[in-house]
């Protein structure tokens, strides 16, 4: 089949999303006036290694945080943000940090996740994620359509959870895999990991 956006898909789910897939999930937490924060963007990623750079995308918005998200909202605010990457022994965790809650509910205590303080910003961080990216925002870019942002961020902290650490190479098997996003409800915690040389 071919499709155009605009015209639409014609089936009863967008494929859209389980296109691009596995999606890594960037569990941002942040810190503003209205308390901690935590939740899931799939819409994530790694852009450059140095310094190293990160960015996700926030889609959407609350009726309380004028046409954005609570985490985008506390960048705003602080210009600080933590990337937690969740092993699948979080799973719950992260799904039920994605529920919306009212600015100043903390999904940390929502969804009984515990916290542990970042070291080179002012910001909570998920304490069990097999690692962590404390982050300074560096730009944030409006992107087409309503409500669509793009926030970069340079990485000026790094976590490793000590039994994510084997013979001197990060690994989130111990864990529970490396958590991502596929398509509609599904999910996937990669386990199955393959080395091929590169091409000289
Ligand atoms: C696995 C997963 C990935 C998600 N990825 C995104 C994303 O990339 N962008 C987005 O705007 N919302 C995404 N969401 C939805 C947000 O997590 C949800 O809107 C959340 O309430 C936003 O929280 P906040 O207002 O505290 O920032 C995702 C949800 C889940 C469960």
């Amino acid at each position: 089949m071919f499709y155009r956006p605009e015209t639409g898909h014609g089936l009863p789910h967008n494929p859209f999303n389980a296109i691009i897939a596995p999606r890594p999930i960037g569990w941002i937490s942040t810190r503003g006036a209205a308390g901690d924060n935590i939740a899931p963007y799939s819409f994530f990623n790694a852009v450059a290694y140095v310094p190293p750079q990160v960015m996700f995308a926030s889609t959407g918005g609350k009726d309380d945080r004028k046409g954005t998200k609570d985490s985008v909202a506390q960048i705003i605010e602080t210009g600080v943000f933590c990337v937690n990457i969740a092993g699948g022994d979080l799973r719950d965790a992260v799904n039920a940090s994605s529920a919306t809650l009212p600015a100043g509910t903390s999904e940390f205590d929502a969804a009984g996740i515990t916290r542990a303080e970042c070291q080179t910003i002012d910001c909570p961080r998920a304490a069990d994620a097999a690692a962590a990216l404390e982050c300074r925002m560096t730009r944030i870019l409006p992107l087409a359509g309503e409500a669509n942002f793009a926030v970069f961020g340079v990485v000026t902290g790094i976590h490793i959870r000590e039994d994510c650490l084997i013979d001197g190479r990060f690994d989130a098997r111990p864990a529970g895999g490396w958590l991502a996003r596929l398509g509609y409800r599904d999910f996937t915690a990669v386990q199955d990991v393959f080395e091929m040389e590169r091409p000289k």
